[in-house]
């Protein structure tokens, strides 16, 4: 049975993969800085799963502690989910993102090959594909192009790493997973997205919005060629993303894997304001303002490759989204 590392398995979608690996009987240990999660993840997950898993506080980029984690571990697979996140963020700081990302992974790819692992999951993203000049991408289409933020470029030029890794032995597996829009929680709402800082994307600003941290949502443009006028995502349900991980991960062959992790399904962002509203019978303050550089009106996933290679759907949708994370919100 694979014995697993999850890099960022404090985070938010590594703590529930972390939580249904351990659901399904896989050990896994966690590294992770806690640059962006709390320490009480780990309660949350032994609550949640009975197990505590063992933690690692350590930076990526500390290439000594990662080898020596490794040389203790006997880990057969990586699920790597550590890096930096924030799209504007990365803008404003190009340096940062590409060494944490960049050079984190590189160290990371480093101690697999010098204890013999030979299979990692990558957390890529849906940005990989720049602006596709369609709603829909498949994993076919062009990878890099327009890509406009450092963030991006990292996602893009991991993935290119990755695959130059595969080439190079034809024993390695790497699957490379593009998230689109994850939300939601656990259902039992102990553990969710909570980002240290100001949050960026549109979930933990509604949540924030709701606890009165911040005082309206700023609806980035309603003037798009939509249904409504707002942008279009592809809103996927953090525990279905987990769930991916795991199939993909018991699935894996020899060279590289590339799969969109989405419902195939859009919501504007109004929708996504009606859900919580009806989900949590509040209302929720916005006013409509500019758009947002770089957004696409419309971003949806073809996940009709991972149904058929994986055997993975969605199965929640994003009133099941809302509903758990008003139970996480209210605690
Ligand atoms: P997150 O910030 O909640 O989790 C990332 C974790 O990595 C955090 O716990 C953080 O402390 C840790 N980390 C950061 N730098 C580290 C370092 N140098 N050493 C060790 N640990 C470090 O983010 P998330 O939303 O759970 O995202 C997980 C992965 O999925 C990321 O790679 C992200 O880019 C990717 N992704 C996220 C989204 C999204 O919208 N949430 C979409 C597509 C892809
Ligand atoms: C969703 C929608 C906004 C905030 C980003 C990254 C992508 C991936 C997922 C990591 C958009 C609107 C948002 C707000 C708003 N992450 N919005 N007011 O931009 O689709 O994707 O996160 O890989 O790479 O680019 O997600 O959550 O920022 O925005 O109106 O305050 O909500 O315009 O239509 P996005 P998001």
């Amino acid at each position: 049975m694979a014995k697993v590392l999850a890099t960022g398995g404090m985070g938010y979608i590594g703590s529930h993969t972390v939580i249904e690996l351990i659901k399904k009987g896989y050990e896994v240990e966690i590294l992770d800085n806690l640059y962006n999660s709390k320490v009480e993840v780990l309660d949350k997950i032994e609550q949640i799963t009975g197990v505590r898993p063992k933690f690692h506080e350590a930076d990526m980029l500390d290439s000594e502690k990662v080898d020596q984690i490794f040389a203790e571990g006997n880990f057969t697979t990586v699920i790597h989910f550590a890096g930096l996140k924030a799209v504007g963020e990365s803008v404003e700081k190009p340096l940062e993102y590409y060494k944490t990302n960049i050079d984190g992974t590189l160290n990371i790819l480093k101690a697999m090959k010098e204890n013999n692992v030979k299979h990692i999951i990558f957390s890529s993203s849906a940005t990989v594909y720049g602006d596709p000049h369609q709603d829909t991408c498949d994993e076919s289409l062009p990878t890099g192009r327009e890509l406009t933020n450092p963030y991006g470029k990292t996602k893009y030029m991991i993935e290119e790493i990755l695959k130059d890794v595969a080439y190079a032995d034809k024993d390695f597996k790497v699957t490379i997973l593009r998230y689109f829009n994850p939300v939601g929680n656990h259902e039992s709402g102990l553990i969710g997205e909570d980002p240290n800082g100001i949050p960026n994307n549109l979930m933990p600003i509604i949540m924030k919005v709701s606890k009165g941290e911040i005082p309206e949502l700023s609806v980035f443009g309603d003037d798009y060629d939509t249904r409504d006028g707002s942008c279009i995502r592809d809103y996927i349900h953090v525990v279905d993303l987990a769930n991916g991980h795991i199939l993909a991960m018991e699935k894996s062959q020899p060279g590289v894997s590339i799969y969109n992790l989405g419902t195939g399904n859009g919501t504007t962002v109004f929708e996504m304001i009606d859900a919580f509203e009806k989900a949590s019978g509040e209302k929720l303050p916005y006013k409509v303002v500019g758009r947002r550089a770089g957004d696409l009106p419309i971003l949806t996933a073809n996940a009709e490759k991972a149904e058929k290679e994986l055997g993975w759907h969605a199965e929640r949708n994003v009133e099941d989204a809302m509903r758990d994370t008003i139970k996480f919100l209210r605690g």
